[in-house]
């Protein structure tokens, strides 16, 4: 949620600052804005309501700078205006903000601020704040500690003073922040993505630490301001893994790279055949002696880690309950020393997911995190960690995120099992050998599907609602499927066990309406088959996803997608593929910016 960027350096700040915002965009596209401090010491601001290219288009390219700060608005308080854009001014004070500042309107009404607010926002009281010290000690620092002292709530702060040339100064309070210093000069974002073009290696802002970036070079302190030594981390990656690479589409892009972010995470962690996590510090005695397993994330997350209980409950017969986790925390969860929390995010940085982390190390469990951002959050605070190895995932709907999360979740299930003593090595290799070769099932799809999925997006475009009905894992694979469906063509989706359809909503199922029926699990195929009968003779539009080789007949399918022929563990594979596709299609058809959908961000670090 917000992008934000600093910059102190030896070039022009504008520029530098406009392509990292373009970087950014993806956590937020409400409305965008710049303030630079000019070569002459004056300020120039600018701030718009769209995207970052509206803003591109009010800038004066003639401003000559070195020092700025930028920001890309997903707005929390106060409407999409230009107005309440960031950056905020008060006084010598220029501040933008990501996150949220919980006691903004104590504050107002304590230092009286509320007559010389001109936003609507939450964040113009820490300006406020800031300049009102700044007034009294003179001391950059010292009046951003003080103000800091006062705020409640999540904040990553970038903060220029008027009358301190060439300076950004940064702090912040559980929201994101890396930051890095090449030969270019210093820079400071929400994340990596916008720093990737100068430098690999770069540092987590630690919390509650002072950074500031200045044209030679950066200090970083406490707040009694002791200097602090920054832990610096590298990534593998580089500016074209963030970047389209001849794709029409960033999600377009991340569903092609599956196969290989499925190798990258799975190849290094197997050895002899079997799951290996020395890597990670993970030791058997954890995996043996725990009584239950929750499983805590958001959204797609939350469905991938559905997928895992599956196999831990019934290949495994272990306890797994899944929690969404906004509603952990108040659902008072009963856990203690002897339950594995597991945590499950592609940012590391979602709030509701950080928060459930440290109620869970409250009671005493002991949390594993599967994540795919080094160094984040959820990641720095866990006792384990697993990184996916996705390469950065900057369209907004999550796809090869989805892939690695669930494939760390089978190696995991299967280290346990060997554990355990659930499955013998041999039968573990078994499992290992069919999960590696999830990559082809994987590729097939997108070889031999694509283009037929592409004509089914044509007429699922016209359409305002759709269904999508599976039982047991079929069903949890509906529920990313239907998820991914309506969060970039915002047709409204649904997901139902198969089942569960006829006590209530099949009373929806009319003419025509589009039901994705997903049947790839052996044991219960015929049964989710009656279901689909039932919707079928009620006029929908049956789209029905099957191993290869099922003969569906006319009387129960308008059109049949064939997954590879693979053991029913392996089908969500290649099944999320298809579910990826469909989605994706149609959006495409429909003209809508799937890589940026209306009202969303990709890394939600607001409750
Ligand atoms: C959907 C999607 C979201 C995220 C969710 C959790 O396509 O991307 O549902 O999965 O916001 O985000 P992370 O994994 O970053 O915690």
């Amino acid at each position: 949620m917000c992008g934000i960027i600093g910059y102190s350096g030896n070039l022009e700040a504008g520029p530098v600052i406009l392509s990292g915002l373009k970087q950014l965009e993806y956590r937020g596209y409400d409305s965008a804005g710049m303030a630079l401090l000019t070569e002459s010491n004056e300020l120039y601001l600018v701030k718009k309501v769209g995207r970052v290219a509206a803003l591109e288009k009010e800038i004066d390219p003639s401003i000559l700078s070195h020092c700025g700060i930028g920001h890309t608005r997903w707005a929390t308080h106060g409407g999409v205006t230009d107005t309440n854009a960031h950056p905020h001014c008060a006084g010598k004070v220029v501040l933008l903000h990501n996150g949220i500042i919980e006691n903004y309107h104590t504050l107002q009404k304590q230092f009286g601020f509320a007559q010389t607010a001109v936003s609507q926002t939450d964040t113009e009281v820490a300006a406020q704040l800031i300049d009102y010290y700044y007034n009294r000690c003179k001391n950059p620092q010292q009046a951003i500690c003080r103000a800091v002292d006062l705020l409640e709530g999540s904040y990553a702060f970038c903060i220029l003073f008027t009358d301190v040339p060439g300076k950004v100064f940064c702090i912040r309070s559980v929201s994101p922040l890396v930051a890095a210093s090449c030969e270019q000069g210093c820079f400071v974002a929400s994340d990596l993505t916008a720093l990737i073009a100068y430098t690999n290696r770069y540092f987590v802002l630690p919390e509650h630490t002072l950074l500031c970036l200045d044209r030679t070079g950066m200090t970083l302190t406490d707040l009694q301001g002791n200097p602090v030594d920054p832990d610096y981390l590298e990534v593998s990656w580089n500016i074209e893994s963030a970047q389209k690479g001849g794709y029409p589409h960033y999600m377009l892009k991340e569903i092609y790279e599956q196969p290989e972010a499925f190798n990258r995470t799975v190849t290094p962690r197997i050895r002899n055949g079997l799951p290996d996590f020395s890597e990670e510090k993970i030791p058997d005695s954890l995996l043996q002696s725990f009584d239950k397993i929750r499983i805590v994330a958001c959204g797609t997350a939350l469905y991938a880690g559905m997928i895992g209980r599956s196999l831990l409950e019934r290949k495994g017969k272990i306890p797994v309950e899944v929690s969404i986790a906004s509603e952990f925390r108040y659902d008072p969860p009963v856990i203690d020393d002897k339950t594995l929390v597991l945590i499950i995010s592609q940012s590391g940085e979602t709030i509701d997911s950080l928060a459930a982390l440290r109620l869970a190390k409250q009671l005493g469990a002991t949390v594993i995190s599967v994540i795919n951002v080094k160094g984040s959050s959820i990641a720095r605070e866990s006792d384990y960690v697993i990184y996916t190895h996705a390469g950065p995932e900057i369209s907004v709907a999550s796809t090869k995120a989805y892939m690695v999360q669930i494939s760390v979740l089978y190696l995991l299930a299967a280290r346990i099992f060997l554990a355990r003593g659930i499955l013998t090595p041999e039968e573990v290799r078994t499992f290992i050998g069919n999960l590696g070769n999830a990559e082809k099932s994987i590729s097939s799809v997108l070889e031999q599907r694509a283009e037929q999925i592409r004509h089914l997006a044509e007429k699922l475009a016209h359409c305002a609602h759709a269904f999508y009905i599976g039982r047991g894992m079929d069903y949890a694979f509906s529920m990313e499927g239907a998820l991914k469906l309506k969060e970039i063509t915002y047709i409204h989706a649904e997901a139902y066990a198969a089942g569960e359809l006829k006590h209530g909503t099949i009373s929806l199922i009319e003419e025509g309406i589009p039901v994705v029926a997903i049947a790839t699990q052996d044991s219960i195929f015929n049964k989710t088959i009656s279901n689909v009968r039932e919707v079928k003779a009620r006029g929908a539009f049956v789209i029905l996803i099957t191993k290869e080789g099922v003969h569906a007949a006319e009387d129960f399918c308008d059109i049949q997608i064939e997954i590879p022929q693979v053991d029913d563990f392996f089908t969500v594979f290649p099944i999320a593929v298809v579910l990826q596709l469909l989605a994706y299609y149609t959006a495409y058809a429909k003209g809508y910016d799937m890589d940026k959908p209306r009202n969303l961000a990709k890394s939600v670090t607001v409750e």
